[in-house]
């Protein structure tokens, strides 16, 4: 069992290098299987749980993977299979957007229901729907999803989203670059890691326009081949570091990050006392005057308002903001399991609804604490670094699953924080 020490207190000062995005490399491994002609090249690749987990579901197809430094070359000319192992899209539901590209390519994918997760039930109907308005048919049977495309192959179609779904929006206009005619796909997600997604596509010859709108216009074409593209950087890496350095920094220079993909969390630092420097390839910060924030009024939701994926962040920075605080999670059922972890540390939090409401004291003190998602365990490391005394955060492998490096990056920012790994009888410092 791995676990993250924390002594809190410590200063953050110095440059941190932002990583390639998570959630940009994961869609963009799965549109390499679309290739039926030479190889791609993704740069900018971080080493993460979550891709090493795409990295296999798409070597499992077939495609040959060669992985070297922050590049990785993906071969995906003869894929031998369309269903890639239940488990590894059970482990991860973001490999459910093999599907589209599958589907798109060999007229069939069969995938495992990938089921819920910690913050939420996270059904798939929306991108099944969209595949289905494509012309495909779907059963479901024995927890498996088994699509079919028509005989001449999928159909453009005009597709409205209920919810702006980033997943389903990549299945969908994955599945359209290979479709007869034109698909328009309405109410879609803007995120940056989809319009990363469909500059990717095109590099390999598709046709997409409008990505990073709400309408979304594909024209189909016969082939796609394999391209060469470098990842956006991680915004909500960024934004972490960011919230840490807006509390308890000297001025922190976040290298590789984009303020346009981060505006309603620099407004909301900004709010709260912090000031914030944008620069050609990076974003510097420094801290609320008081070292304190002042209270916010936070809602989370589709981008480009304030990202679900920073809200856990932002709540352990409140809990020692000078006044009260609402946070609302509107996107996820589930996900304010890090407010448990954190009155362990005397945070005052209560929770309303879907509101989390946030009386901020003085300090915390530091605590035996456990991850129960990703961004929780990102915000219980936050919290150890303002925390008076000692912090230990256990539950690392969903830490691990999004980000790259995070204790030895925020070392190099000052922190006192250690990484100790199980090997054996004894526990040893990893960095
Ligand atoms: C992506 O998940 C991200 N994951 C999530 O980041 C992020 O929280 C989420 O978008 C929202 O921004 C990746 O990119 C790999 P959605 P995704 O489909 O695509 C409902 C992280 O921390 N919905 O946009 O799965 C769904 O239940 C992760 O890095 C349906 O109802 O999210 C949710 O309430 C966590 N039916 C809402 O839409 C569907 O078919 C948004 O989900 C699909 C989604």
């Amino acid at each position: 069992m791995a676990k993250i020490v924390i002594q809190g207190g410590c200063p953050l000062e110095g440059t941190v290098r932002v990583s390639g995005a998570k959630n940009a490399v994961l869609p963009i491994l799965a549109a390499s299987l679309l290739a039926e002609h030479g190889v791609s090249q993704i740069e900018e690749v971080p080493h993460l749980l979550d891709v090493e987990n795409m990295a296999n579901t798409v070597a499992a197809l077939g495609a040959k993977i060669d992985w070297k430094g922050t590049t990785v070359r993906v071969d995906a000319r003869s894929l031998y299979s369309v269903t890639p192992p239940a488990e590894l899209v059970r482990r991860m539901r973001a490999s459910f957007v093999v599907a589209g590209p599958l589907l798109a390519r060999f007229g069939e994918a069969m995938i495992a229901l990938p089921g819920g997760c910690n913050i939420g039930p996270r059904p798939v109907d929306l991108h099944i729907k969209g595949l289905e308005a494509l012309g495909a048919t779907s059963v479901v049977e024995n927890g498996f999803v088994h699509l079919r495309a028509p005989r001449g192959g999928l159909h453009g179609a005009r597709i409205y989203l209920d919810v702006p779904s980033v997943g389903a929006t990549q299945n969908i206009m994955m599945a359209a670059t290979l479709a007869k005619g034109q698909t328009i796909i309405e109410n879609a997600a803007k995120e940056p890691e989809n319009v990363d997604l469909a500059n990717y596509l095109n590099a390999m010859g598709a046709r997409v326009r409008g990505a990073g709108t709400d309408i979304i216009r594909i024209d189909g074409v016969d082939t796609l081949s394999g391209a060469t593209h470098a990842v956006i950087p991680d915004r909500i890496e960024a934004g972490t570091f960011l919230v840490a350095a807006a509390l308890i920094g000297r001025g922190v220079y976040v290298e590789n990050a984009l303020s346009h993909h981060l505006m309603s969390l620099i407004a909301k630092l900004e709010e709260a006392g912090a000031t914030i420097e944008d620069r050609v390839d990076g974003i510097k910060v420094w801290p609320c005057p008081s070292g304190r924030m002042r209270p916010l009024d936070v809602k989370t939701h589709y981008y480009p308002s304030y990202p679900t994926d920073m809200q856990a962040q932002i709540v352990a920075a409140l809990t020692v903001a000078q006044g009260t605080s609402m946070v609302t999670e509107t996107v996820f059922e589930n996900r304010f399991m890090h407010v448990a972890e954190l009155q362990r540390m005397g945070a005052n939090i209560h929770i309303e609804g879907r509101t989390a409401v946030i009386d901020g004291v003085a300090r915390l003190s530091g605590a035996r604490v456990t991850a129960t998602d990703l961004r929780a365990g990102a915000a219980l490391v936050i919290a150890g670094l303002i925390a008076e005394g000692e912090t230990e955060v256990h539950g690392l492998h969903h830490l691990d699953r999004g980000y790259d490096n995070l204790v030895a990056k925020f070392k190099r920012l000052g922190a006192a924080i250690e990484r100790f790994e199980d090997i054996g009888q004894s526990a040893k410092s990893v960095g």
